[in-house]
């Protein structure tokens, strides 16, 4: 049961009222076509009851039900769905990654798709949205969204987060700008945005760099521009790739030593993402395993804990010296994604430095 049915009748009531009035705007153009590309997570989640907000179950009602528990969709674009995986997303991983890029360039390449929205858990939404932001080859918009209250609960951000992001896949405006992430009646880009909140609705922010726009009552309004390259500017292609090399990241913390990085590295990892304290900076428990780790030919990135600001090169360690990439403003999980692909290309630190400048 998606709503509770007091509510479902209620639902009916607005619904009707909006359908009449938006049936009459959406009817003066063609619609556009927009495909949805379900993955799972809590927009598609259940609970035992309508007031379960935590505790319930992620990645459980199919993309068809996800569009039938919102008729207002009809209205706005041409809708069909798709489920590519069903799972929570703290179990994405690079293989996911791999198939649903490969989908999303497929589909972007049929003149009949105008835009994609992807539906995802919160969890790792940020990573999934940025991976694609790199490798997707189309400037036609790609949008994913998902929510933090599940489709059973009282006033599910699902529904209305989903509508906004079909309006958007939709919306000729936002082609070009890379892909992006709509919740909260909130636009972001994939590079800047990252989940801020473990449970609340306002979850998504890009704390000092801010969003690049809102949705309000469907429409996008934009006030600036994403200023890295990403889809159809980027020199990353995975179409022929099978997997992707194993990069992890190493964080750091008051008295640690260098266990996590002599691990990582023995356990294959050919990229190494520190994820420091402050400016970057390198325990002294922990800088001989990463030096170690770059003779071995593991690629180092020095990146930050804190979450916002630039890891400077040579600022709190000798990059030049020490041969290691600084991680410009990106998260470490977004390091990760960013050195991954760098790594599919060339083993350079020189051209991987130039690729943090860049994207
Ligand atoms: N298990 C989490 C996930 O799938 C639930 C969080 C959510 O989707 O909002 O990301």
């Amino acid at each position: 049961m998606l709503f509770h049915p007091t509510r479902r009748a209620t639902l009916a009531l607005f619904g009707s009222l909006f359908l009449l009035a938006g049936g009459v705007q959406a009817q003066a153009g063609k619609l556009p076509n927009v495909r949805i590309l379900a993955t799972g997570g809590t927009i598609a989640g259940t609970g035992a009851t309508s007031t379960t907000t935590v505790g319930y179950t992620a990645a459980t009602v199919g993309v068809q039900a996800l569009i039938q528990a919102v008729p207002e969709l009809a209205k706005v674009a041409n809708v069909t769905g798709e489920q590519v995986f069903q799972i929570a997303s703290e179990n994405m991983g690079n293989e996911h990654w791999l198939q649903l890029a490969k989908r999303v360039n497929q589909l972007l390449a049929q003149p009949d798709v105008d835009g994609i929205v992807i539906t995802h858990g919160t969890d790792t939404l940020e990573e999934t949205a940025y991976f694609l932001n790199l490798v997707v080859k189309s400037r036609k918009p790609v949008v994913l969204v998902g929510s933090m209250r599940p489709s059973t609960a009282l006033s599910a951000d699902g529904p209305i987060n989903l509508y906004n992001a079909v309006q958007l896949a939709g919306n000729p405006a936002a082609a070009g700008k890379g892909v992006l992430v709509a919740m909260n009646d909130q636009i972001h880009t994939a590079r800047d945005v990252t989940k801020a909140n473990t449970t609340t609705a306002d979850t998504f922010r890009a704390a000092e760099l801010g969003m690049i726009g809102y949705i309000q009552s469907g429409k996008p309004y934009f006030y600036r521009e994403p200023t890295r390259k990403h889809t159809v500017d980027t020199e990353f292609d995975v179409s022929k790739l099978a997997s992707l090399p194993q990069v992890d990241v190493a964080y750091a913390y008051a008295n640690v030593g260098a266990v996590a990085v002599n691990a990582l590295v023995a356990a294959g990892a050919k990229g190494l993402v520190h994820a420091g304290v402050g400016n970057g900076s390198l325990p002294a428990n922990t800088k001989p395993a990463l030096v170690a780790a770059r003779a071995k030919g593991v690629v180092i990135v020095r990146s930050s804990r804190v979450g916002q600001g630039i890891v400077a090169r040579n600022g709190e360690a000798n990059d030049d010296q020490l041969d290691f990439v600084a991680g410009d403003n990106l998260s470490p999980q977004k390091a990760r994604i960013l050195l991954m692909l760098a790594l599919t290309k060339t083993g350079d630190t020189r051209e991987i430095q130039r690729m943090f400048n860049t994207y």
